[in-house]
């Protein structure tokens, strides 16, 4: 089979590519279903970090679409032992129809293993690029809101790869802004903010990134935070806490938007990013924008491995 497509980043896709997948997670939110368009592939999930909800999204898309699965956790594979990235990639690319990998390092490892097309290679998050959680927060954007187009997003917190994954992908939207808060010295990737600023001229929409609090613009749809440490990351500078305080979600915050829903990739650490109030507070839609990674999951899927 040589048709496959692969998400590796969401720069890799277009417009409407990205449209088209925000719409069929929402279909398969709503119980559409179309047999199991997969029931003759066998798909790869390996994680080689931790996750509750990606890897768990993947593996019940997987199952519920018809494929047949294999799972690898971090020590399983012959790459622990030496063997390269190149030859495991040519190996599983002969057996499998999709690799879904989570890996600490860097995308090019993605981009290597995707050097073919007979295994779908999906990013189920890099060090760089979350691409995946971006598509669950558009698919979950648009169940609540009923578009995304013209919806005003404020993120506070790192600009991790959640953070960059979102900025990719909401400037794509027509009058969409996001408006980032990060600490100073943890800020969105440059090159990443050049390139989203490049999508919202297009789209007409605004991304803008401040390292402060104070003078934050009121009247947002959304406020969304991620937690300090990604997958529990330990940060090299020791005083990286002071830094991210003055960065927590709070009631404070949500006052100045009244009417804002409240997102959070998860998992969560109450009393840190954001407060217990507002996290499992009434307009809090964490726990649904974590449900949606199983049905733009397999609106993935459906894209990368059918084709
Ligand atoms: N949001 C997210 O990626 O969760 P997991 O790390 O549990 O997969």
């Amino acid at each position: 089979m040589g048709n496959r497509r692969h998400l590796v980043s969401l720069s890799d896709v277009d417009d409407q590519e990205l449209a088209e997948l925000v719409r069929r997670g929402v279909a398969f939110a709503n119980g559409g279903r179309t047999g199991k368009p997969l029931a003759d592939k066998v798909l790869g999930v390996y994680f080689r970090k931790t996750s509750t909800r990606t890897r768990t999204a993947f593996s019940t898309a997987a199952l519920r679409l018809g494929a047949g699965l294999v799972s690898y956790g971090p020590g399983d594979l012959q790459l622990n032992t030496g063997e390269t990235v190149e030859d495991t990639g040519k190996v599983l690319s002969r057996m499998l129809d999709g690799l879904v990998l989570r890996t600490a390092g860097p995308t090019e490892e993605l981009r290597e293993l995707a050097a073919q097309e007979s295994m779908s290679v999906v990013n189920a998050m890099s060090a760089h690029e979350h691409p995946t959680q971006a598509l669950a927060d558009l698919t979950t954007l648009s169940r609540h809101f009923g578009r995304i187009d013209g919806l005003r997003v404020l993120y506070v917190g790192e600009g991790n790869s959640t953070a960059v994954a979102l900025a990719l992908a909401l400037t794509r939207f027509a009058g969409a802004q996001l408006h980032l808060r990060t600490p100073e010295g943890y800020g969105l990737d440059p090159e990443v903010l050049v390139a989203a600023k490049s999508y919202a001229a297009q789209s007409g929409g605004v991304i803008d990134e401040k390292h402060q609090m104070s003078d934050l613009p009121v009247g947002f749809d959304v406020v969304y935070t991620t937690r300090w440490q990604t997958t529990g990351s330990a940060k090299p500078d020791p005083d990286w806490r002071q830094a991210f305080e003055p960065f927590q979600v709070n009631a404070q915050v949500m006052a100045s938007s009244p009417r804002a829903v409240f997102m959070h990739d998860l998992p969560a650490h109450r009393g840190e990013e954001v407060t217990a109030e507002v996290l499992d507070g009434p307009r809090s839609i964490a726990f649904d924008q974590a449900e949606n990674k199983l049905h733009s999951a397999m609106a993935v899927l459906e894209w990368c491995v059918r084709g």
